[in-house]
């Protein structure tokens, strides 16, 4: 049994010993459909029909009525009378290269505007086809075939013999030029694939951007552009005493216990703590002071130093102030992006690892009117515009307020963070001047990012679980002044 992709070798093989023969007989000879054998030998040959001549001759008839058609127009019935009037007209229209002008009365045909030069492709085709050239793409064949300005061609029989480039080895193309091959000189001996200037290429692969990532960076794009800078996050682990103690929240405070908190095991505590800056903290919380009457309860060392996973990026808010109260005061703006953790209940909008965004500004006399501009001016660059305040409580601020803003996809307000003037318990023990006042917010990365691109379940986003083609198709992020996330924000 004969193998087809062995013919095209046995072909030059036999045509060695025989210098030519006839494929009619040779494929009786070899018992093989004579197709087959034509097929090893040529591809299909393509044949201009009549049609097809007279167009390669003088134009298509597309062309030939954009030509006749001219600057000035025609009357419909006097490019009717040519021979190339009818087929012409509608392709040149399907081409939109004319249109068709009621305006006058009669009814006119006319280059569409802007179009003063068009090219001849189909005469083109035809021309290279003529002459046996390659490069016309198999839909464009199909479309002539249709057309029936060419034909393919059955090939009856062929005789068959050596040319001057004969050889008995079916060499595959080089399709690059190799160092080895210019160091062995085998380059001599190859033959080279041409160059496929029409060819798309292959895509190539590479990285993605994850769309949390996308948005992050437009938000630090708007603190950028608002003054502010960022701070450092690298802390997943934080003591307690950060996390907690030093934002004036009660040991006892819900938050801390096993439901809300991952507490580490190992290393399960801190002990380096800033000592005289703990003993205000310490004194603050049991005894009070600055003006505060305190919590009154017995604050516990061992419980300042349990390791946690930090629950909110205001643990990294905290290092900073006491930082900037350490290095001398000077106004500030603040930010950070990052992630935190919390023991919750997963379902769709909840994790137990999240990011927040946070912004602090740090500045004398500043006020709460203060914050709500700077927030009102934040959420603009969003495309959010109607914010509303609901005061809520926070150990940590006072006053506090939650911020909602009207999202008419969803036709209701959402909350959209959580802010607030931390308390002189929390700043005045860092050691920074009293009439520093410090304004604070902060939001979660997640929830503007599922609005933004759609997605409705968290685990699509964001875990182990998630899509990795959404991760390759998100579009780049355009948070800032997109008018159709803006929409999605106004009432009504
Ligand atoms: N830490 C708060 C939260 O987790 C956000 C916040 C930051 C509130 C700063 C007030 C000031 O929701």
């Amino acid at each position: 049994v004969l193998n087809s992709e062995d013919l095209p070798q046995r072909i030059l093989d036999h045509l060695n010993g025989e210098s030519n023969f006839n494929s009619i007989s040779l494929a009786k000879q070899w018992n093989i459909d004579h197709q087959k054998l034509i097929g090893a030998i040529k591809k299909k040959r393509v044949e201009l029909t009549n049609e097809g001549i007279q167009m390669a001759d003088e134009g298509s008839h597309e062309f030939r009525v954009f030509e006749f058609v001219g600057e000035n127009g025609c009357l419909q019935a006097d490019i009717g009378k040519q021979p190339f009037g009818k087929v012409g007209v509608s392709k040149a229209m399907a081409a939109g290269w004319v249109a068709m002008d009621k305006s006058s009365g009669a009814v006119k045909v006319v280059r569409k505007p802007g179009v003063t030069n068009v090219e001849d492709v189909v005469r083109k085709q035809l021309e290279t086809l003529r002459i046996g050239g390659e490069g016309v793409a198999d839909k464009d064949k199909n479309e002539l075939k249709k057309r029936k300005l060419i034909s393919e061609v059955n090939v009856k029989g062929l005789e068959v013999s050596k040319g001057a480039s004969f050889t008995t080895s079916l060499a595959k193309q080089e399709a690059d030029l190799t160092p080895e091959m210019i160091a062995s000189g085998s380059w001599k001996d190859k033959t080279f694939k041409k160059y496929n200037f029409e060819s798309l290429g292959v895509v190539p692969s590479s990285g993605h951007l994850h769309p949390l990532m996308k948005v992050r960076s437009e938000f630090r794009q708007i603190f950028f552009s608002m003054g502010f800078s960022e701070m450092a996050t690298n802390r997943y682990v934080e003591s307690s005493f950060w996390n907690f103690d030093a934002l004036f929240q009660p040991q006892q405070h819900p938050a801390r216990d096993a439901h809300d908190t991952f507490f580490v095991s190992d290393p399960a505590i801190s002990t380096k703590f800033p000592e005289d800056y703990l003993e205000r903290v310490k004194t603050v919380h049991s005894k009070g002071g600055f003006g505060s009457a305190g919590y009154n309860y017995d604050w516990k060392l061992e419980e300042a130093q349990k390791n946690v996973l930090r629950t909110h990026t205001t643990a990294v808010s905290a290092r900073q102030l006491y930082e900037l109260a350490q290095t001398g005061f000077k106004p500030s703006k603040l930010f950070s992006i990052d992630r935190v953790f919390r023991n919750e209940t997963l379902d769709a909008t909840h994790l137990a690892e999240f990011h927040q965004v946070e912004g602090v500004i740090a500045e004398k006399n500043l006020s709460l009117a203060h914050l709500i501009g700077i927030f009102t001016e934040f959420f603009k660059k969003l495309g959010i515009t109607n914010l509303r305040f609901k005061p809520t409580y926070n150990p940590y601020t006072e006053p506090s307020m939650e911020i909602f803003a009207y999202h008419s996809g969803l036709a209701k307000w959402v909350e959209i963070g959580n802010s607030g003037m931390f308390r002189p318990e929390m700043l005045l023990p860092m050691g920074l001047p009293e009439d520093v006042n410090v304004a604070g917010y902060g939001l979660s990365l997640e929830r503007p990012t599922m609005i933004k691109y759609g997605i409705n379940n968290i685990r699509d986003l964001f875990g182990s679980k998630i899509d990795l083609e959404v991760v390759y198709n998100t579009p780049i992020c355009r948070h800032i002044m997109t008018t159709r996330l803006a929409r999605l924000w106004q009432p009504g």
